[in-house]
């Protein structure tokens, strides 16, 4: 399929140059992956699991993001595309809608192991990229890029914005009788992924309108969590939001 080149999105495409990784910057992820592994041998979801071995993730190695995307790309039509940094969200949106993941290439430092105030390649690339090599889930995510990239009014995009959150960044799911992650949020942090295990926060059934009324807190542990039962209902839930929030 045809894509249309890239316009908003343009100023922030750089290339991935691998062979530029240190061995220290190697060893770093390897600690990262190994510190996150046994929370997420356990309590990350199926999808994410299967995820990580078909885009063929290394522990001990930094990921090449070309090799990334020549896994994902013949799977579900997404790539893992390097940027510069954080996005606006027009480029945003408009990268999600070309089923396009905004990739950071740079890795925080061996003493900033537990948080950093933005995306690195570990939360994009550990957090978030193993899902989408599920249909249904790569689906959503493009569909929520295409509904986004057309809203101006910013109270909409910010009700949108809580959709992303509950979902993409800490959208949890009942699966074998347990609740699992599948958002990067948790899947890539330790103390937001004890928070869910230790029940520190409440954890509601997912529910669009519910989802939609709460505000999203970026500097603090999550207080309230959303389970889906299966992903069929994110695909679901972003089109009522479309035909709610947008077509209207
Ligand atoms: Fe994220």
């Amino acid at each position: 399929m045809p894509t249309e080149p890239l316009v908003a999105a343009a100023p922030y495409l750089i290339e991935q140059k691998y062979q530029d990784y240190t061995p220290e910057q190697h060893g770093v992820w390897a600690e990262l992956v190994c510190r996150r592994r046994p929370q997420v041998d356990a309590y990350a979801c199926r999808e994410y699991l299967e995820g990580y071995e078909i885009i063929g993730l290394q522990d001990d190695r930094l990921p090449n993001l070309y090799s990334i995307a020549d896994r994902l790309r013949p799977r579900t039509g997404w790539a893992t595309t390097p940027v510069s940094g954080f996005l606006p969200g027009e480029a945003f949106f408009e990268m999600l809608a070309a089923r396009m993941f905004p990739t950071t290439t740079w890795l925080r430092s061996r003493d900033s192991l537990e948080y950093i105030p933005e995306p690195d390649i570990f939360h994009d690339v550990f957090g978030h990229v193993p899902m989408h090599a599920h249909r249904v889930f790569a689906d959503f995510l493009q569909h929520y890029g295409a509904i986004c990239a057309r809203v101006k009014d910013a109270d909409i995009l910010e009700r949108l914005g809580r959709l992303f959150w509950y979902t993409v960044e800490f959208g949890l799911i009942r699966q074998d009788g347990m609740i699992k992650v599948y958002g990067s949020g948790v899947i890539s942090s330790h103390k937001e992924c004890t928070n869910v295990i230790e029940k520190g926060c409440q954890i509601r059934d997912f529910d669009l309108e519910e989802v939609l009324a709460t505000p999203v807190k970026v500097d603090e542990l999550q207080k309230k969590l959303f389970a889906i039962e299966n992903f069929e209902q994110i695909y679901e839930a972003v089109q009522q939001a479309e035909r709610q929030l947008v077509a209207g």
